[in-house]
């Protein structure tokens, strides 16, 4: 049975009239796709990916409860410096970014625990006095911690969270509400090549005349620093990494074990990415009793669970222009070495880009 407070719930006004009834209430402020079978969706999406060649799994995996309080500790080590240096910027500009982006509503795509975010929400209550705040994330976890603390802090924010994924949020948002879309973290570096160009449209095409977007980016630098940061002494990312079988277990009723498995990551160089791996250590046969199906995981063989692509920003500004973004203002570090970039749609130029 769902807490009283669960069932007076109706769908806020951040939602499309015509997305209303597809959102129900999951938890008090927390909004969930009332999806007809969910655990469908999954295996197919598991399926598709993890019988490909290379075998693969999408990194939205990675964020079962385990896997979103790993990578809150991730992000504090001192090797994982992204978000150490992205909230330092934050802290710094996050006036000159609200006072910019004129805005009523914030939704943070992938927005985790939103601790960073409340540089802007600081500023949006300065500035404004009120507004909304609606985290997009596929993590419960996340977004249960993220109420928890946006709503004691700024008691004059409505806050809405949605357990999504990131199309599902950006295609159920009003489109003429004035927002700011943020996409922190440098989640965009987990985008693959063809996933890249699909949010970006998507991306586009839901932003209104009067919407923002704001990029967090890291950037391209040495090796060394980078492959620091996703091999930590401690071990932490490995875990992390591996714990998403643990979590495909759950989903698919499969066998995979963690014993027999080893954490890889590299840095490669010509596609600009660091690599996270999962290998397997002995000839092992996998079992997906639902799909009826299996494959046997070679001793070597190794299975992609998340890439992070590094970006030049500049031509990142660039490219994006041909989604219809404008970049209207950048902000880095001293060292540059991770970036934030603030856009607008471009005036005259329809949403593939074209004028
Ligand atoms: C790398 S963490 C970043 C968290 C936070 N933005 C930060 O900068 O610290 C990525 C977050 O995105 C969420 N996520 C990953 N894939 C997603 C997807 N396809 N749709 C929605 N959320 C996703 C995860 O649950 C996680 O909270």
């Amino acid at each position: 049975m769902l807490p009283k407070d669960q069932k007076l719930e109706t769908p806020p006004e951040i939602f499309a009239q015509d997305q209303k009834n597809r959102w129900s209430s999951v938890e008090s402020s927390i909004w969930g796709l009332k999806s007809e079978s969910p655990e469908e969706n999954v295996a197919r999406s598991l399926a598709r990916t993890l019988f490909d060649q290379p075998r693969r799994i999408e990194p939205r995996f990675l964020y079962d409860e385990r896997g979103s309080w790993l990578f809150e500790k991730i992000s504090t080590l001192p090797e994982y410096y992204l978000t150490r240096t992205e909230n330092a910027i934050l802290e710094k500009e996050a006036e000159q970014i609200i006072a910019l982006a004129e805005v009523e509503c914030l939704v943070e795509l992938g927005a985790g625990f939103s601790k960073k975010t409340v540089h802007l929400l600081s500023q949006q209550v300065n500035q404004r006095g009120r507004g909304t705040f609606a985290p997009v994330d596929v993590s419960l976890t996340a977004l249960i911690g993220s109420r928890d603390s946006v709503k004691q802090q700024f008691p004059r924010l409505e806050f809405h969270g949605l357990c999504a994924c990131y199309e599902e949020g950006l295609l159920s948002i009003e489109r003429s509400l004035p927002t700011l879309f943020a996409f922190l973290g440098s989640s965009v570096g987990n985008l693959d090549r063809s996933d890249f160009d699909r949010f970006f449209q998507l991306l586009s095409g839901c932003m209104g005349p009067d919407d923002f977007f704001l990029l967090g980016v890291d950037c391209t630098k040495e090796e060394e620093v980078l492959e620091r940061a996703y091999n930590d002494v401690g071990g932490m990312t490995s875990q992390f990494i591996l714990n998403a079988f643990e979590n495909v277990n759950r989903l698919m009723g499969s066998n995979f074990d963690q014993r027999k498995m080893r954490y890889h990551s590299c840095y490669n160089l010509q596609w600009q990415q660091m690599e996270m791996y999962a290998v397997s250590t002995s000839d092992q046969k996998i079992d997906f009793p639902s799909l009826e199906s299996g494959f046997v995981w070679k001793e070597g063989e190794q299975i992609l669970v998340e890439i992070s692509r590094k970006f030049e920003p500049h031509q990142l500004e660039q490219q994006l222009e041909y989604f219809g973004l404008e970049s209207i203002a950048h902000c880095n570090d001293p060292q540059q070495w991770f970036s934030l970039l603030l856009f607008r749609r471009c005036s005259g130029r329809s949403q593939s880009g074209q004028s």
